[in-house]
């Protein structure tokens, strides 16, 4: 089965960690898994399967650099509103969990027991 290196922007908010647990809870196959937050949380850690994961600072670049396929942003409207076509032009699947792109005609807006398919735009 194919594994995934999956970013999780916002990884030491409430929502971040929550993102992490579900992804343990369901066995998500991962790669790696890279932790994002500001400058104030980088270097940092939260635990994934057991292991101490070191934070790293959201930046421009930091998608390419970590060839990342799943970035999951959880940070706040604005930061996936620069971020995040950073993370889509460096080829991931990027799914938003706050409501910046939500009525964006470009960007689908999935309910995974609704949708799914639509992800692939
Ligand atoms: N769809 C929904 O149902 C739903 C529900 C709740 C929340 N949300 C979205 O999720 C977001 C986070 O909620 P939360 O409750 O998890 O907030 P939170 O506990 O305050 O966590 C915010 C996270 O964002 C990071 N962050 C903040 N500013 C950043 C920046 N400039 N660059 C990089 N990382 C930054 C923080 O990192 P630091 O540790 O470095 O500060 C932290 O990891 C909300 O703003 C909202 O957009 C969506």
């Amino acid at each position: 089965m194919r594994k995934y290196n999956v970013a999780v922007v916002g990884a030491t908010g409430a929502v971040g960690e929550e993102m992490l647990r579900v992804m343990q809870e369901f066995d998500f196959p991962v790669a790696k898994v890279v932790p994002m937050a500001s400058a104030r949380s980088a270097g940092g850690h939260v635990t994934y399967n057991g292991e101490e994961i070191v934070v790293k600072e959201l930046t421009e670049t930091i998608f390419e650099e970590e060839e990342i396929d799943i970035a999951l942003f959880s940070a706040g409207g604005s930061v996936s509103a620069h971020f995040a076509p950073f993370a889509a032009e460096a080829g991931a699947v990027v799914i938003d969990n706050t409501s910046h792109f939500r009525m964006d005609p470009e960007v689908p807006l999935v309910v995974p027991e609704v949708n799914p398919e639509d992800i692939a735009r």
